[in-house]
């Protein structure tokens, strides 16, 4: 394996009746909590009333950022920024997905700053030298793993970036993870955050070493519990076992233990996150239209991978297949898998215009970490043939 370091600092306080038993003593410090959350999903699920009903009982003083929209984006962490600063808040609690938490870390340190972070953060690596405001996260809904990690994916509306880093200092202190928070999730998002847990896996498993590594081994073994488990929740949205599976499934993958000793591909997410720019659309609809395809382009680079996803995973039986084969008949599952969940597979089903897409293939970012370092040009290719 290669060389790592491992540490995660976040507390995760996991099952039904979590955010009851908890939430109270984990703000027990703060004098001004910002209670920050989406469009408003918490209000109809009855998550809000429960979260403030307890915050009144703490008697601290509350502030309310709320209308923090999916793909994050740049103005709005500026708000929430200005709102800590002129507020003295000195806890942030982000209830929501990867977007409100996402949003939130950005706030925490944009409220503690005085540049400007999108350049000295998002543009370019920083260090982060001071101390952040303080971040709780209760998850709503299972996809990015935000809430175990530093990572922040925020939107720069007026340069067309979507881009993401991940600062350990920005991990939230706690996360309070009730899956029964997460059935009234509507079924495309549940299918997208679904599919976007399978991708970090997929991106992470496909990457040298290919030599025999535990990471791997946990990847499998995750990505048959993401499979299985959305199956079953698909059947049964208020299946607790699937949806508790689910829901620590997204966690595992992005609080970087798979990611230990292995390089990590990331380029659909790359290639995703450019399409989000220029068009908005969901993030798990947006990687399940490239994940087969761009497959198909590199396979050949790490052809032992491919044979092993497709043995491992999907259970596909030699029969006298070569090599070749079996990789090709791995990805075919996969895509079988993308229909059977009912999630887009062309790009103009996620509202991209063909005209857009030489313009957006040449803003991606170009992975490191990749089998085979894909061009601008094989980015367009790629685009193309998943176009319609
Ligand atoms: O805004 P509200 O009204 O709350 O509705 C949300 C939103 O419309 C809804 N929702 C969430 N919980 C719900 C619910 N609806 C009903 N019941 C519930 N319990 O779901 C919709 C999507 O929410 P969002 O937070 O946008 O989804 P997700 O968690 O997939 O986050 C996507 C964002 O995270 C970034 C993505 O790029 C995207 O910007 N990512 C963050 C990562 C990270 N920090 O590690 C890694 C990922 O690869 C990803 O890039
Ligand atoms: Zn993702």
């Amino acid at each position: 394996m290669n060389n790592f370091i491992f540490q995660n600092s976040t507390k995760v306080f996991f099952g039904q009746g979590c955010v009851r038993e908890y939430l109270a003593c984990l703000i027990k410090g703060a004098d001004t909590v910002l209670l920050a959350y989406g469009g408003g999903s918490i209000k109809s699920n009855g998550v809000y009333d429960e979260v403030t009903a307890i915050l009144q009982r703490t008697g601290k003083r509350v502030l309310e950022f709320s209308g923090i929209m999916p793909n994050p984006t740049y103005e709005k962490v500026l708000e929430g920024a200005e709102i800590c600063r002129r507020e003295n808040v000195d806890m942030i609690l982000a209830v929501g997905g990867g977007s409100v938490i996402d949003c939130c870390k950005a706030v925490s340190l944009a409220a503690r700053y005085q540049g400007d972070i999108w350049e000295d953060f998002w543009m370019h690596p920083g260090v982060i030298n001071f101390e952040p405001v303080p971040l709780g996260a209760i998850v709503t809904v299972a996809g990015t793993g935000s809430e175990c990690n530093g990572g922040a994916v925020i939107t720069n509306q007026k340069k067309k970036i979507k881009t993401g880093r991940d600062y350990p200092a920005l991990n939230p202190a706690f996360a309070l993870m009730d899956p029964a928070y997460t059935y009234s999730v509507p079924v495309k998002q549940m299918v997208s955050g679904g599919f976007d847990i399978l991708s970090h896996i997929m991106e992470t498993y496909f990457s040298l070493p290919d030599e025999d590594n535990v990471s791997d081994d946990i990847m499998e073994a995750l990505m048959g519990s993401v499979i299985r488990n959305l199956r079953l929740a698909l059947r049964n949205p208020r299946d607790y076992t699937a949806r508790s599976n689910l829901m620590w499934d997204s966690t595992m993958a992005e609080n970087r233990v798979i990611k230990m000793g292995k390089k990590c591909d990331f380029q659909c997410h790359n290639m995703e996150h450019q399409l989000g720019a220029y068009t908005d659309c969901n993030h798990g609809c947006g990687l399940a239209v490239l994940q087969p395809v761009y497959y198909r382009h590199i396979y050949m680079d790490g052809l032992s991978k491919f044979v092993k996803f497709a043995e491992n995973v999907w259970k596909i039986p030699r029969r006298g297949r070569t090599d070749e084969e079996m990789a090709l008949a791995g990805i075919d599952a996969l895509e079988d898998f993308i229909r059977e969940l009912g999630l887009p597979t062309t790009l103009k089903e996620l509202g991209v215009e063909r005209e857009q897409l030489r313009e957006i293939a040449c803003s991606c970012g170009i992975s490191n970490g990749s089998y085979r370092r894909i061009t601008h040009d094989e980015i367009l290719d790629i685009f193309q043939e998943c176009y319609e």
